[in-house]
């Protein structure tokens, strides 16, 4: 059986999505596409065998001839999507964010909680990526005891003008907080933002590199090195201490050479190339769930758990204090979500 896919908002990942499920991955097809800039929409589908072209998000959603919907428009566009695909009874990949306010999270939460089943994914990719994965069974069960302490990175070569400080929390570092919760299966107590020497790369105004202290609520500290001017490439780095040894991210994925009395290996120079095959594992994951009628991975409650995070971590950014973070009651919906397989 093929899903037929129907993607809102035809952007940058929008496009990605879509050659995914075009050209690399096995089971959906594009169905139809849409966007506020139609224009856009239009040479998209023309690329596409039979994608149908809709006027709004809205009348995709309710077209009989799409099964699931990829939401990847602007954040605060997202909830009024994700809560008219649950509405619908189909099965939504959204792009992280989930939504842009913790009220906005909480609705969508409400609306899969009533319609009694899991419907949403978040995309937080991290959690499909093989290096992440190989530090997740270490420290699950590689005998180096409980974790005390994760030292993380997060290096942007650089970011166009408009980004902002506090995207360094909302784009960048949220995928640290989803890691973080993925990694130890607990939630976030609390966040604190220290502002250290600013780089002279940075804007006038801007914070540049910041340093985030997320304690979970078992006591385990994250601290998150999140800089975007670094220069030199891509570099996301992850080092767990725990009581008995340590696990780290493995330094390349490619090849290490060694020469003239050095060795070098290759750092990615974006995102993209990164987590390439992460959205690839994800994204069939997501297939493979949806067309079974059902949903996998990072959870409406993982969307709404990294926005209030988020917002502690503004808050913090701002206040200079340490920002506690207050979650509503989890719905058992989200209880025994078998991909938060960890226990200690
Ligand atoms: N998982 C990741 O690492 C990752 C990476 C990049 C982007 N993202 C997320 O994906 C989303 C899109 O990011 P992008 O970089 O592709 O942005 P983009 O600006 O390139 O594309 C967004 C598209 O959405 C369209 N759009 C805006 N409002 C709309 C609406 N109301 N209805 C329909 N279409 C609308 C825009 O016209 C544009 O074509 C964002 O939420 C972003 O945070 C996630």
């Amino acid at each position: 059986m093929t899903l037929n896919v129907g993607v809102i908002g035809v952007g940058m990942i929008g496009q990605d999505h879509i050659r995914r499920l075009t050209h690399v991955l096995s089971g959906a097809r594009v169905a139809a596409v849409t966007d506020v800039d139609l224009d856009r929409a239009r040479t998209v589908a023309d690329d596409l065998p039979d994608a149908g072209l809709h006027a709004s998000g809205a009348e995709l959603i309710a077209d009989p001839g799409v099964d699931a919907v990829v939401v990847t428009s602007w954040g605060p566009t997202h909830e009024e999507y994700v809560l008219a695909a649950v509405a619908a009874d189909k099965q939504v990949f959204c792009e992280k964010p989930l939504a842009t306010t913790e009220e906005a999270c909480s609705r969508i939460v409400d609306a899969e909680v009533a319609a009694g089943r899991r419907l949403v994914m978040v995309g937080f990719m991290r959690r499909y990526d093989a290096q992440y994965n190989a530090v997740k069974s270490t420290i699950v069960g590689g005998g180096i005891g409980l974790p005390l302490m994760m030292h993380a990175s997060h290096r942007n070569p650089s970011v166009p003008d408009f980004f902002t400080s506090d995207m360094i929390i909302n784009d960048s570092t949220v995928h640290d907080i989803d890691t973080a919760r993925w990694l130890f299966d607990d939630e976030i107590a609390a966040v604190t933002v220290l502002k250290p020497r600013v780089s002279s790369k940075a804007r006038p105004g801007f914070n540049d590199p910041l340093l985030v202290l997320l304690e979970m609520s078992s006591g385990v500290l994250v601290d998150v090195e999140a800089s975007v001017n670094s220069g030199f490439a891509y570099d996301i780095r992850g080092e767990i201490v725990c009581e008995d040894g340590t696990v780290e991210l493995s330094e390349s994925a490619g090849a290490i050479v060694k020469k003239a009395g050095h060795f070098s290996g290759r750092v990615p120079a974006d995102w993209r190339e990164r987590f390439s095959r992460a959205f690839d594992t994800e994204f069939q994951a997501w297939i493979g769930a949806a067309t079974a009628g059902t949903s996998t991975g990072p959870s409406a409650w993982d969307g709404y758990a990294a926005t209030v995070v988020c917002d502690a971590g503004l808050a913090a950014l701002r206040s200079g204090a340490r920002e506690p973070v207050t979650l509503r009651d989890k719905p058992d919906l989200y209880k025994s979500d078998p991909s938060r397989e960890t226990r200690w």
